[in-house]
């Protein structure tokens, strides 16, 4: 019995010094001290010993048991404070190093030119409102006083989802959402996205308009120009000449384009390619609401006048930076944007 424990010690000692880690320590533990190691075995056939050596055998069993354990134990504590020495010296950091900074993003140009229109509606207290893109036949064309064979329907401007549905072309068609569920006074303007089957350098299919309106007894063409150059001196600079021109529109009547002096050339006309010589630059399209239009919301148009106009949103933003390509807006290319932080 002492050769063999001898034996085993001497044994457990000599794989000790070949265990080089953490695992192969815990390994020799489990295989010689285990509840299924040798020294086990040894405590179990204690039993078949003649009782007077049992308890002479029990303890120098023990003794061993008890020294592998802690010789194993001290091993294991080395190795771990080894590898923690380790680790302290590999993960340092370095606080006094500068941060990384995140860089700032910036509103897209489009987003940023509706801000700045929104606000200026919102001062005069006109409230905004939506409506839905996909639209029927009935608010995108025939509410707005625009019949079956009108040019604006042609299959190359319209996207049509179904004979009665359509991707709505303009904004126009909030005007007949609200006035059907309201009553005058109103004052109302609607941004959102537009469809048209067109694409070259100042057409993109998608594109954003804003839809505005006034209705209230007594409403004049002054209230509309008044409201209308106040606002474009406000969006371009208060010195901004602005011009009123006669044009047509199904929904309105009288109805009139309106246009600012040139932004680049200053209005002197001269070789500019903008304004392609004439020195103005046609801006936004208004009228005052046709007397049909109310027809068909109910309104009484001997009581109730009111006026209309309706604008782009990328030709304004392309005017006020100077960009040339329509499709800029839409690469999302970060050189072309990270320019208006
Ligand atoms: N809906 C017109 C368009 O898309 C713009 C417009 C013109 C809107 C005159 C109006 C208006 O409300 O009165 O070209």
């Amino acid at each position: 019995m002492k050769e063999r424990l001898k034996k085993l010690e001497a044994e457990v000692l000599d794989a000790l010094k070949g265990a080089k880690n953490i695992d192969s320590v815990e390994t020799l533990k489990t295989k010689y001290l285990g509840r299924k190691g040798p020294v086990s075995a040894l405590l179990k056939d204690l039993g078949k010993l003649p009782g007077d050596m049992r308890r002479e055998a029990g303890q120098a069993i023990n003794q061993v048991k008890v020294k592998l354990e802690e010789k194993l134990d001290a091993v294991l504590m080395e190795l771990k404070a080894a590898n923690r020495a380790e680790s302290l010296k590999s993960d340092v950091i370095d606080v006094t190093l500068p941060g990384r900074k995140s860089s700032l993003g910036a509103l897209h140009p489009v987003t940023s030119t509706l801000d700045d229109i929104e606000s200026i509606f919102l001062k005069m207290g006109f409230e905004i409102a939506e409506g839905p893109e996909v639209e029927s036949d009935y608010y995108n064309f025939e509410s707005l006083n625009i019949p079956k064979d009108h040019p604006a329907r042609e299959m190359q401007d319209t996207f049509y989802i179904s004979d009665d549905v359509v991707l709505r072309t303009h904004t126009s068609p909030v005007q007949i959402r609200i006035m059907e569920n309201s009553k005058p006074p109103l004052k109302i303007i609607a941004p959102g996205t537009v469809y048209r089957r067109d694409s070259d350098i100042t057409h993109t299919p998608m594109f954003h308009q804003i839809e505005g309106f006034m209705v209230d007894e007594n409403i004049t063409f002054a209230d509309l120009k008044g409201t209308l150059t106040h606002f474009l001196t406000h969006l371009f600079g208060a010195k901004t000449q602005v011009r009123f021109r006669p044009s047509f529109f199904p929904f309105t009547e009288p109805s009139a384009e309106v246009d600012i002096e040139c932004v680049i050339c200053k209005g002197s006309g001269s070789e500019c390619r903008v304004c392609k010589g004439t020195g103005w630059l046609e801006i936004l399209g208004c009228g005052m609401i046709h007397p049909a239009v109310f027809k068909g919301v109910n309104f009484d148009s001997e009581k109730y006048t009111g006026f209309a106009f309706g604008m782009g949103i990328e030709r304004i933003t392309m005017l006020r930076y100077g960009i040339g390509d329509l499709r800029m807006f839409f690469e999302n290319d970060i050189r072309f944007l990270s320019q208006f932080k």
